[in-house]
């Protein structure tokens, strides 16, 4: 039988398996390089200014991502909770991207402007000092180290060869955003971008995303 055979050879399973899951791979993946709403950033989009730049990389190397996502679903008690659902449009000029699916603790999508910049401050040197029951880590050197222009440069003019529209002025101007300012202003400063391009809550996704909707009354992006 066929079937013996395969079951029988590891090798021979591995390559069948690779084809079977490349296929479904490149079903899913493959359409979305050609729709347009996945690819332009939406309008008034900019890439991310310096010192939040800067936050972003903080939050990379603190390993936040490991307890939060950023990516809000099209699902009502997600939208309830956060907002609008995430667009793709959103991550454009995220690389790589912090959508993921561990919430450890609650997605950060919508997070910018919810406090203000002293809670954060304050709830990054001891998380239980504003939520007493948070099982967050303390990053209280964040208060500690500065912000390095040098390496931001290096990271933007990077970022600029994968096609981020930053411009030489962007670059020019790094010493000046960043100067005097330690990680745990930059990585607050990039927390309170978060959600900026987001549709108000609210109001209808822009039409060229509606498909994204996928067309479903469970969205929850419609006013009530
Ligand atoms: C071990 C898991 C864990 C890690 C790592 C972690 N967090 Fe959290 N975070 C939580 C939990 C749990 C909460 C909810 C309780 C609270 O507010 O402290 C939270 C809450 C937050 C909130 C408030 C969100 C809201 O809507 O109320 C922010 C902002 C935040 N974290 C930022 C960060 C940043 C920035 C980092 C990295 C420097 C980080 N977190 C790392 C678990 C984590």
């Amino acid at each position: 039988m066929q079937h013996d055979k395969i079951e029988k050879n590891v090798g021979l399973m591995g390559v069948l398996v690779a084809i079977v899951v490349a296929i479904g791979g490149i079903v899913e993946i493959v359409p979305l390089m050609f729709q347009a709403q996945v690819v332009q950033p939406l309008p008034g989009q900019k890439p991310y200014p310096a010192l939040e730049l800067a936050g972003r990389d903080v939050y990379l190397r603190e390993g936040c991502y490991g307890c939060h996502s950023q990516m809000v679903r099209t699902l009502r008690f997600e939208t309830e909770r956060y907002g609008h659902y995430s667009l793709a449009a959103e991550s454009v000029y995220d690389h790589p991207f912090q959508w993921g699916s561990k919430r450890t603790g609650p997605d950060l999508a919508r997070v910018g402007g919810r406090y203000s910049d002293d809670w954060h401050r304050v709830h990054l040197i001891n998380p239980r000092d504003v939520v007493p029951e948070s099982n967050m880590p303390a990053y209280p050197w964040l208060l500690e180290r500065r912000v390095d222009a040098a390496t931001l440069a290096d990271h933007m003019s990077a970022l600029r060869t994968i096609g981020v529209p930053y411009t030489d002025d962007d670059l020019a101007g790094i010493p000046a955003a960043v100067r005097g300012k330690t990680e745990m202003d930059a990585v607050i400063a990039y927390l309170q971008g978060l959600g900026r391009h987001a549709p108000r809550r609210g109001s209808s996704a822009p039409p060229e995303t509606a498909q994204l909707d996928g067309g479903g009354s469970a969205s929850g992006a419609a006013p009530e």
